[in-house]
């Protein structure tokens, strides 16, 4: 799967999101070791603090499927669903994230003109917190 492919599913995701509160709207789409894609979006609630990231669908639905492994994730997101900047992950994202994934595990935003950013978990989460044993 290409860095491409992958936003492209993104891209298809966004679509799905239930933001009726905020209006920002965000896709994921998350590769594992074998080469699946799982896909997730924001689902939002009256109850604020219940709302769901995108990121942590994609990987609520790949891990319940079973899977361990995680090679990339392409996140695409803004106000009425149009990607006007890179969305990068908030930071509990970030934290689920380093609990299955190494400093390696790549991320790969674009925004709507096309312009694409990536980074390594290890960037976006230095010196991130761990059980210690
Ligand atoms: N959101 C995500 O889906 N992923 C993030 O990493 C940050 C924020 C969603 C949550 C909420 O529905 C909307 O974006 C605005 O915060």
């Amino acid at each position: 799967m290409t860095n491409e492919g992958l936003l492209s599913l993104a891209k298809e995701a966004i679509e799905n999101a239930y933001c009726p509160y905020s209006r920002f709207g965000v896709g994921a789409a998350l590769l594992c070791g074998d080469g699946e894609v799982f896909t997730g979006c924001n689902i939002e609630n009256a109850s604020f603090s219940l709302t769901l990231c995108a990121e942590r669908t994609a990987f609520a639905k790949a891990l319940s499927s079973g899977k361990r492994d995680f090679k990339a994730i392409a996140i695409v997101g803004g106000k009425d669903k149009r990607a006007e900047k890179f969305c990068y992950p908030c930071g509990a994202c970030r934290q689920v994230m380093s609990e299955f994934c190494s400093e390696d595990f790549e991320l790969i935003f674009e925004d709507e003109n096309g312009r694409t950013d990536t980074a390594t978990l290890g960037q976006l989460l230095p010196k991130s917190f761990d059980f210690g044993e």
